[in-house]
């Protein structure tokens, strides 16, 4: 017996799956219409149904819902206070679906709307408990990070579709699945896996049989936060500040702790919507300006991850160390960027000698792989 015949006579041995019919029915419509509406299957989908319930979700989204098998698997899972939104950007599955519930008496607990995710999410608001997403395949989802900011923190975010990853790393199915997403789908698969790897606000970890992958969000404090230092402590000489080469030559550290602090808090929030670029702006004739990345709770800046309030007294009392009436504004950044960096005396990207903003990604990149709740993961 191979493991997918296992898993369904698991499924059989807990009553089998109470939605079979409306599986039956999606099949059908695939086969009919080849609109890549391929339901995950029963063991993938009672295993979700075990996370909602021991999760206790009662919001809960479902990404890509075709006619609806997996949002009356989740709907059922969570109890009758659950409420299960289904998105998906094709009409006749939304229009489907919202019968298919109706004449199962799941019309009060659920809801569909239509439109591609990446359209629906930022209309939505409140945060959720548990959002599933089968609306991406071999490429990372443009609706990632709406989707993270969704959720509320302890919040969990499930997906179908690693069975990707792992015919990545066994070298199976090749064939069949460039056929569906193309060539180059192992690399893209890999990259999404480890972006949600080193993601800072999730925690994720992979089922290989059924193929499942959960994320949990972290709760704020609990990614390993550093004691923060003042990055006045890195200040550069004089040389340094009139030769960019000079400054370009020091290490990572003391590098974007002073002069190109603002280009790693960019790209920080590049990666993460869910912060922005605020600076320390010292009031005129003062020295110590600083820019960090923060949410309004946790920071990340050359020290890592410190909660943002430590991080602003740590540069508050260096400087004040040296000048006791030193006075400071906090900034937030403007659209544009470039525009920004003038406005406090800043270098924009293009007057470094080398790609610096590809370093900035490379050294949060280091941070994020050595550093998982504070301890080192090697
Ligand atoms: C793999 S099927 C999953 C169906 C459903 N979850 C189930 O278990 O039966 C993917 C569904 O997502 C929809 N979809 C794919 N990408 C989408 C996107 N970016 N936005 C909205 N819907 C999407 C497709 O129309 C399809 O119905």
């Amino acid at each position: 017996m191979d493991l997918a015949d296992l898993n369904e006579r698991l499924l059989d041995l807990v009553g089998g799956d109470p939605f079979a019919d409306v599986r039956a029915l999606s099949s059908e419509h695939q086969a009919r219409h080849e609109c890549g509406l391929h339901n995950a299957g029963g063991p993938v989908m009672s295993t979700i149904a075990a996370i909602v319930r021991s999760a206790g979700a009662q919001r809960v989204l479902d990404l890509g819902s075709g006619l609806g098998y997996s949002t009356l698997w989740l709907a059922h899972a969570g109890g009758p206070a659950c409420h299960v939104t289904g998105i998906d950007a094709d009409p006749e599955h939304t229009d489907a679906a919202t019968l298919i519930a109706a004449e199962r008496g799941f019309a009060d607990r659920v809801t569909y709307l239509t439109g591609t995710v990446a359209d629906v999410l930022p209309t939505l608001t409140g945060s959720y408990d548990l959002i599933h997403d089968d609306a991406w395949f071999a490429d990372r989802p443009d609706h990632l990070d709406a989707a993270i900011e969704l959720l509320r923190p302890g919040g969990t975010f499930t997906m179908a579709n690693w069975f990707l990853l792992f015919d990545t790393l066994t070298q199976s199915q090749q064939e069949k699945w460039e056929h569906f997403a193309g060539s180059g789908w192992q690399q893209r698969t890999l990259d999404y896996a480890e972006h949600l790897a080193s993601r800072p606000d999730v925690a994720v970890q992979w089922i290989t049989s059924p193929p499942v992958g959960i994320a949990t969000k972290r709760d704020g404090p609990s990614v390993g936060l550093d004691t923060p230092m003042a990055a006045i402590s890195f200040r550069r000489t004089s040389e340094q500040v009139a030769d960019v080469v000079l400054a370009w030559q020091r290490p990572d550290r003391p590098f974007f702790a002073a002069g190109a602090c603002h280009i790693l808090a960019r790209q920080f929030v590049r990666r993460h919507s869910a912060y922005r670029v605020v600076a320390i702006q010292p009031r005129p004739g003062w020295k110590g300006a600083h820019v960090f990345a923060t949410n309004g709770k946790q920071a990340f800046d050359f020290n890592g991850w410190s909660l943002e309030a430590d991080l602003i007294r740590a540069n508050v009392e260096a400087s004040r160390a040296e000048s006791p009436d030193w006075e400071f504004d906090l900034l937030p950044a403007t659209d544009d960027f470039d525009e920004f960096c003038r406005s406090i005396n800043c270098r924009t990207a293009e007057l470094y000698p080398g790609d610096v903003e590809a370093r900035a990604d490379r050294f949060i990149d280091a941070i994020a792989s050595t550093r998982v709740d504070g301890q080192s993961r090697g």
